[in-house]
């Protein structure tokens, strides 16, 4: 299987390679609003979109953003409470969500601080199954799923060596991750792949040998990277790095 087509958007700084992002974000929410009502996004978490959400809230780019029509999900959380600095939910609020006017309804966050993780996974993907349409494949499809890269290639919390990597039906799972000791509930690939748009925003030298994996030529490397799979199967996958990220990329890969 070859690696996967995607646009692979670079620029020198994490400033300026969010500043491109922001202006891809823009253009899938009104195009989305456009055709159909509300568009439907799902946001990453970790550390590199955290200046992402904070331009995403600022005017006048913000103001130009029809947020009624903007439906907010978490591809991944961390299994700790809402108000914990860890969760994804918070962050993105802190950043975000507290700064622009999208109805509280309209915002998704992922269950993954309760003791039954699995039975709260499956509510998760049956409230998005009740709210994204479903595509040909029957998949709902979101508008966007953000996701960044860890170093050693996960993407959301599809870590290598987890069982998720392998899920073909479930949309939504939760899992032990044991490089981190913790528990994370995560989209699965089958619903990643059913995506309109999916969006990496990478920063970073500590990031550079993954996104190489990732876009490797070579199968046999491709495979240790998680992220790799990620190969939306009617939608479009974009890469947003900075200069540190890209730097072990061919001049016109
Ligand atoms: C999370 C994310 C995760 C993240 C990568 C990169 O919950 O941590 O969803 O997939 O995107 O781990 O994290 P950094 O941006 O902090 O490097």
């Amino acid at each position: 299987m070859n690696r996967p087509q995607a646009n692979i958007v670079i620029q020198p700084t994490p400033a300026e390679a969010a500043q491109r992002l922001l202006e891809r974000i823009a253009a899938i929410i009104t195009q989305a609003t456009l055709r159909w009502s509300d568009c439907h996004i799902a946001l990453c978490g970790g550390t590199t979109p955290r200046e992402l959400y904070r331009m995403l809230a600022t005017p006048p780019l913000s103001e130009e953003i029809p947020w009624d029509k903007v439906q907010i999900f978490f591809g991944d959380e961390r299994d700790v409470s809402p108000d914990h600095v860890e969760n994804n939910y918070r962050m993105a609020s802190a950043l975000l969500l507290d700064h622009v006017p999208i109805p509280l309804s309209h915002v998704h966050p992922m269950p993954a601080d309760c003791r039954d993780m699995n039975a709260a996974a499956e509510q998760y993907e049956n409230l998005i199954r009740r709210l994204v349409t479903a595509n040909e494949d029957g998949v709902p499809a979101f508008d966007l799923i953000l996701l960044g890269l860890g170093g050693e290639g996960h993407t959301a919390s599809l870590f290598p060596d987890t069982p998720a990597l392998l899920e073909r039906d479930r949309l939504v799972v939760a899992q032990f991750v044991p490089v981190i000791g913790r528990n994370r509930m995560t989209f699965t690939f089958p619903l990643i792949n059913a995506a309109r748009n999916v969006a990496f925003f990478v920063t970073g030298v500590d990031k550079a040998k993954a996104v190489e994996g990732v876009l490797s030529d070579d199968p046999e490397i491709r495979s240790r990277y998680p992220a790799a799979r990620v190969r939306p199967a009617h939608g479009e996958l974009s890469l947003f790095l900075d200069a540190e990220a890209a730097r072990n990329l061919s001049h016109g890969q």
